[in-house]
Protein backbone atom coordinates (compact mmCIF):
# COMPACT_ATOMS: atom_id res chain seq x y z
CA UNK A 1 0.00 0.00 0.00
CA UNK A 2 1.58 3.31 -0.75
CA UNK A 3 0.13 6.33 1.17
CA UNK A 4 1.42 9.97 0.63
CA UNK A 5 4.07 11.00 2.54
CA UNK A 6 3.62 14.88 4.15
CA UNK A 7 8.10 15.18 5.12
CA UNK A 8 9.10 14.08 1.63
CA UNK A 9 7.67 16.44 -1.21
CA UNK A 10 7.56 13.42 -3.71
CA UNK A 11 8.26 9.70 -3.29
CA UNK A 12 11.44 10.01 -5.53
CA UNK A 13 12.80 12.55 -2.74
CA UNK A 14 12.32 9.68 -0.19
CA UNK A 15 15.82 8.75 1.57
CA UNK A 16 15.17 5.32 0.11
CA UNK A 17 12.30 3.69 -2.24
CA UNK A 18 10.82 1.18 -1.31
CA UNK A 19 11.88 -1.49 -3.11
CA UNK A 20 15.30 -0.86 -2.40
CA UNK A 21 14.81 -1.96 1.18
CA UNK A 22 15.82 -5.58 0.80
CA UNK A 23 15.61 -6.62 4.43
CA UNK A 24 12.16 -4.91 5.68
CA UNK A 25 11.74 -5.75 9.55
CA UNK A 26 8.44 -7.06 9.90
CA UNK A 27 8.63 -5.79 13.78
CA UNK A 28 10.19 -2.90 15.10
CA UNK A 29 10.10 -1.89 18.91
CA UNK A 30 11.17 1.61 19.54
CA UNK A 31 11.76 2.85 23.72
CA UNK A 32 10.65 6.29 22.59
CA UNK A 33 12.88 8.18 25.38
CA UNK A 34 14.19 12.18 25.89
CA UNK A 35 10.72 14.13 26.13
CA UNK A 36 11.42 15.53 29.32
CA UNK A 37 15.45 16.54 28.25
CA UNK A 38 13.36 17.93 24.93
CA UNK A 39 11.54 20.02 26.87
CA UNK A 40 14.16 21.40 29.53
CA UNK A 41 16.27 22.53 26.72
CA UNK A 42 13.66 24.78 25.66
CA UNK A 43 12.48 25.80 28.92
CA UNK A 44 9.47 24.15 28.98
CA UNK A 45 7.52 21.66 31.07
CA UNK A 46 8.18 18.15 30.57
CA UNK A 47 4.74 17.46 29.17
CA UNK A 48 5.40 19.96 26.68
CA UNK A 49 7.91 17.19 25.30
CA UNK A 50 5.38 14.19 25.53
CA UNK A 51 2.90 16.07 23.86
CA UNK A 52 5.75 16.87 21.06
CA UNK A 53 6.24 12.83 21.29
CA UNK A 54 2.82 12.15 20.39
CA UNK A 55 2.58 13.82 16.98
CA UNK A 56 6.11 11.85 16.43
CA UNK A 57 4.11 9.02 17.27
CA UNK A 58 1.95 10.07 14.56
CA UNK A 59 4.69 10.28 11.72
CA UNK A 60 6.79 7.46 12.85
CA UNK A 61 3.51 5.45 11.93
CA UNK A 62 3.38 6.88 8.59
CA UNK A 63 6.74 6.17 7.99
CA UNK A 64 6.35 2.62 9.03
CA UNK A 65 3.20 2.28 6.53
CA UNK A 66 5.37 3.76 4.00
CA UNK A 67 8.13 1.29 4.22
CA UNK A 68 5.63 -1.67 4.61
CA UNK A 69 6.51 -2.74 8.49
CA UNK A 70 4.03 -5.01 9.79
CA UNK A 71 4.25 -4.58 13.80
CA UNK A 72 5.60 -1.36 15.22
CA UNK A 73 5.59 -1.73 19.18
CA UNK A 74 5.83 1.89 21.18
CA UNK A 75 7.11 1.63 24.92
CA UNK A 76 4.25 4.75 25.50
CA UNK A 77 3.88 4.07 29.58
CA UNK A 78 5.90 1.69 32.05
CA UNK A 79 5.04 0.12 34.95
CA UNK A 80 7.56 1.98 36.72
CA UNK A 81 6.21 5.07 35.32
CA UNK A 82 3.88 5.35 37.93
CA UNK A 83 6.80 6.55 40.30
CA UNK A 84 6.61 10.30 38.47
CA UNK A 85 4.87 13.01 39.72
CA UNK A 86 0.89 12.42 39.68
CA UNK A 87 0.50 15.70 37.26
CA UNK A 88 3.13 14.01 34.92
CA UNK A 89 1.13 10.24 35.42
CA UNK A 90 -1.74 11.70 34.59
CA UNK A 91 -0.26 13.74 31.79
CA UNK A 92 0.90 10.66 29.96
CA UNK A 93 -2.17 8.51 30.83
CA UNK A 94 -3.96 11.19 28.80
CA UNK A 95 -1.97 10.88 25.41
CA UNK A 96 -3.18 8.38 24.34
CA UNK A 97 -6.69 9.45 24.88
CA UNK A 98 -5.11 12.71 22.77
CA UNK A 99 -4.01 10.59 20.29
CA UNK A 100 -6.75 8.85 19.32
CA UNK A 101 -9.01 12.02 19.39
CA UNK A 102 -6.37 13.85 17.25
CA UNK A 103 -5.37 11.02 14.77
CA UNK A 104 -7.92 7.80 14.78
CA UNK A 105 -9.12 9.23 11.28
CA UNK A 106 -5.67 9.30 9.95
CA UNK A 107 -4.95 5.74 11.71
CA UNK A 108 -8.25 4.28 9.48
CA UNK A 109 -7.42 5.42 6.26
CA UNK A 110 -3.77 4.14 6.65
CA UNK A 111 -5.12 1.02 7.64
CA UNK A 112 -3.55 0.65 10.77
CA UNK A 113 -4.93 -1.50 14.07
CA UNK A 114 -4.34 -0.73 17.44
CA UNK A 115 -3.40 -2.64 19.69
CA UNK A 116 -2.00 -2.87 23.63
CA UNK A 117 0.26 -5.01 25.35
CA UNK A 118 0.58 -4.67 29.32
CA UNK A 119 -1.49 -4.35 32.53
CA UNK A 120 -4.66 -2.96 30.46
CA UNK A 121 -7.21 -3.31 33.18
CA UNK A 122 -4.94 -1.02 36.21
CA UNK A 123 -5.45 1.86 33.56
CA UNK A 124 -7.42 4.48 34.63
CA UNK A 125 -11.12 4.35 32.84
CA UNK A 126 -10.93 7.40 31.02
CA UNK A 127 -7.52 5.63 29.31
CA UNK A 128 -9.11 2.38 28.79
CA UNK A 129 -12.40 3.79 27.18
CA UNK A 130 -10.39 5.73 24.37
CA UNK A 131 -8.19 2.64 23.45
CA UNK A 132 -11.07 -0.11 23.67
CA UNK A 133 -12.62 2.32 20.98
CA UNK A 134 -9.84 2.53 18.77
CA UNK A 135 -9.04 -1.10 19.04
CA UNK A 136 -12.91 -1.84 18.34
CA UNK A 137 -12.49 0.55 15.24
CA UNK A 138 -9.59 -0.57 14.03
CA UNK A 139 -9.94 -4.20 14.69
CA UNK A 140 -10.53 -5.27 11.23
CA UNK A 141 -7.67 -3.60 9.55
CA UNK A 142 -5.02 -5.89 8.06
CA UNK A 143 -2.33 -3.07 7.59
CA UNK A 144 0.01 -2.50 10.09
CA UNK A 145 -0.47 -3.09 13.69
CA UNK A 146 0.31 -0.47 15.89
CA UNK A 147 0.95 -1.86 19.05
CA UNK A 148 0.97 0.28 22.36
CA UNK A 149 3.25 -0.97 25.69
CA UNK A 150 1.21 0.72 27.72
CA UNK A 151 1.52 0.03 31.51
CA UNK A 152 3.65 -2.10 30.62
CA UNK A 153 6.59 -4.08 32.43
CA UNK A 154 8.57 -7.03 31.22
CA UNK A 155 9.14 -8.48 34.39
CA UNK A 156 5.73 -8.26 35.39
CA UNK A 157 4.86 -9.88 32.29
CA UNK A 158 7.39 -13.07 32.70
CA UNK A 159 5.99 -13.50 36.22
CA UNK A 160 2.19 -13.17 35.17
CA UNK A 161 2.94 -15.93 32.59
CA UNK A 162 4.61 -18.01 35.13
CA UNK A 163 1.69 -17.90 36.96
CA UNK A 164 -0.65 -18.71 34.25
CA UNK A 165 1.34 -21.31 33.16
CA UNK A 166 1.10 -23.40 37.06
CA UNK A 167 -2.66 -22.65 37.16
CA UNK A 168 -2.34 -24.66 33.63
CA UNK A 169 -0.19 -27.29 34.61
CA UNK A 170 -2.21 -28.15 37.89
CA UNK A 171 -5.26 -28.28 35.79
CA UNK A 172 -3.68 -30.47 33.50
CA UNK A 173 -4.49 -27.74 30.52
CA UNK A 174 -0.82 -28.30 30.24
CA UNK A 175 1.78 -31.04 30.27
CA UNK A 176 5.45 -30.12 31.77
CA UNK A 177 6.75 -32.72 29.41
CA UNK A 178 5.78 -30.42 26.21
CA UNK A 179 6.48 -27.24 27.95
CA UNK A 180 8.96 -25.21 25.18
CA UNK A 181 9.59 -21.55 24.16
CA UNK A 182 6.94 -21.34 21.91
CA UNK A 183 4.35 -22.04 24.15
CA UNK A 184 5.55 -20.00 27.13
CA UNK A 185 5.81 -17.33 24.42
CA UNK A 186 1.72 -18.25 24.30
CA UNK A 187 1.64 -16.73 27.62
CA UNK A 188 3.27 -13.51 27.10
CA UNK A 189 1.46 -10.34 25.92
CA UNK A 190 2.69 -10.31 22.77
CA UNK A 191 0.94 -13.99 22.07
CA UNK A 192 0.39 -14.17 18.39
CA UNK A 193 3.19 -11.79 17.15
CA UNK A 194 6.60 -12.72 15.76
CA UNK A 195 9.41 -11.16 17.83
CA UNK A 196 10.57 -7.56 17.01
CA UNK A 197 13.44 -7.72 14.63
CA UNK A 198 14.93 -4.13 15.29
CA UNK A 199 14.67 -2.09 18.49
CA UNK A 200 15.40 1.35 18.58
CA UNK A 201 16.44 3.38 21.56
CA UNK A 202 16.26 7.02 21.39
CA UNK A 203 18.17 9.57 23.13
CA UNK A 204 21.32 8.26 23.79
CA UNK A 205 20.19 6.12 26.98
CA UNK A 206 21.51 2.35 26.42
CA UNK A 207 19.40 0.31 28.42
CA UNK A 208 16.47 -1.73 28.02
CA UNK A 209 14.36 -0.19 30.77
CA UNK A 210 12.42 -3.75 31.66
CA UNK A 211 11.08 -3.58 27.97
CA UNK A 212 10.44 -7.39 26.23
CA UNK A 213 13.23 -8.59 27.68
CA UNK A 214 12.15 -12.44 26.51
CA UNK A 215 11.34 -11.25 22.94
CA UNK A 216 14.59 -8.86 22.20
CA UNK A 217 16.66 -12.38 22.43
CA UNK A 218 17.28 -12.11 18.87
CA UNK A 219 16.48 -8.43 17.91
CA UNK A 220 19.29 -5.95 16.67
CA UNK A 221 19.98 -3.42 18.36
CA UNK A 222 19.92 0.70 16.83
CA UNK A 223 20.55 3.31 19.53
CA UNK A 224 20.87 7.09 18.85
CA UNK A 225 21.26 10.50 20.99
CA UNK A 226 18.64 11.93 19.19
CA UNK A 227 15.57 12.89 21.52
CA UNK A 228 12.07 11.80 20.83
CA UNK A 229 10.69 14.43 19.59
CA UNK A 230 13.40 15.41 17.31
CA UNK A 231 12.91 11.72 15.82
CA UNK A 232 12.63 12.75 12.17
CA UNK A 233 11.89 11.08 9.08
CA UNK A 234 15.20 11.04 8.42
CA UNK A 235 16.24 9.18 11.76
CA UNK A 236 13.91 6.24 11.40
CA UNK A 237 15.38 5.89 8.04
CA UNK A 238 19.08 5.78 9.00
CA UNK A 239 18.21 3.02 11.49
CA UNK A 240 16.12 1.08 8.43
CA UNK A 241 19.14 1.01 6.54
CA UNK A 242 21.34 -0.05 9.10
CA UNK A 243 19.40 -2.89 9.76
CA UNK A 244 19.88 -3.85 5.79
CA UNK A 245 23.44 -4.50 7.05
CA UNK A 246 23.21 -6.64 9.64
CA UNK A 247 23.90 -10.26 9.64
CA UNK A 248 21.58 -12.32 11.79
CA UNK A 249 22.42 -16.04 12.50
CA UNK A 250 20.51 -16.42 15.42
CA UNK A 251 23.40 -18.53 17.30
CA UNK A 252 24.80 -20.07 13.71
CA UNK A 253 27.19 -19.41 11.58
C1 LIG B 1 10.42 8.84 28.01
O1 LIG B 1 10.94 10.14 28.01
C2 LIG B 1 9.09 8.87 27.45
C3 LIG B 1 7.97 8.49 28.11
C4 LIG B 1 7.96 7.94 29.47
C5 LIG B 1 6.66 8.62 27.47
C6 LIG B 1 6.64 8.29 26.04
C7 LIG B 1 5.40 8.79 25.48
C8 LIG B 1 5.32 9.44 24.28
C9 LIG B 1 6.45 9.63 23.38
C10 LIG B 1 4.04 9.89 23.78
C11 LIG B 1 3.19 8.67 23.64
C12 LIG B 1 2.12 8.87 22.75
C13 LIG B 1 1.03 8.12 22.77
C14 LIG B 1 0.17 8.23 21.63
C15 LIG B 1 0.65 7.22 23.86
P1 LIG B 1 11.33 10.79 29.39
O2 LIG B 1 10.15 11.52 29.90
O3 LIG B 1 11.85 9.74 30.33
O4 LIG B 1 12.46 11.76 28.95
P2 LIG B 1 13.77 12.14 29.77
O5 LIG B 1 14.55 10.86 29.93
O6 LIG B 1 14.43 13.13 28.90
O7 LIG B 1 13.32 12.70 31.08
Amino acid sequence: MSIKLPFFKSKREAPIQVDELKHVPEHVAIIMDGNGRWAKKRGLPRIAGHKEGMDVVKRTVEIAVHYNIKILTLFAFSTENWKRPKSEVEYLLKLPKDFIHTYLPDMIKNNVRIETIGDFDSLPEHTKEAVQYAKDKTKDNDGLLLNFALNYGSRKEIMRAIKLIMKDLDNQQLDLDNLDEEIVSKYLYTEGLSDPDLLIRTSGERRLSNFLLWQLAYTEFWFTDVLWPDFKEEIFVEALLDFQKRSRRYGGI
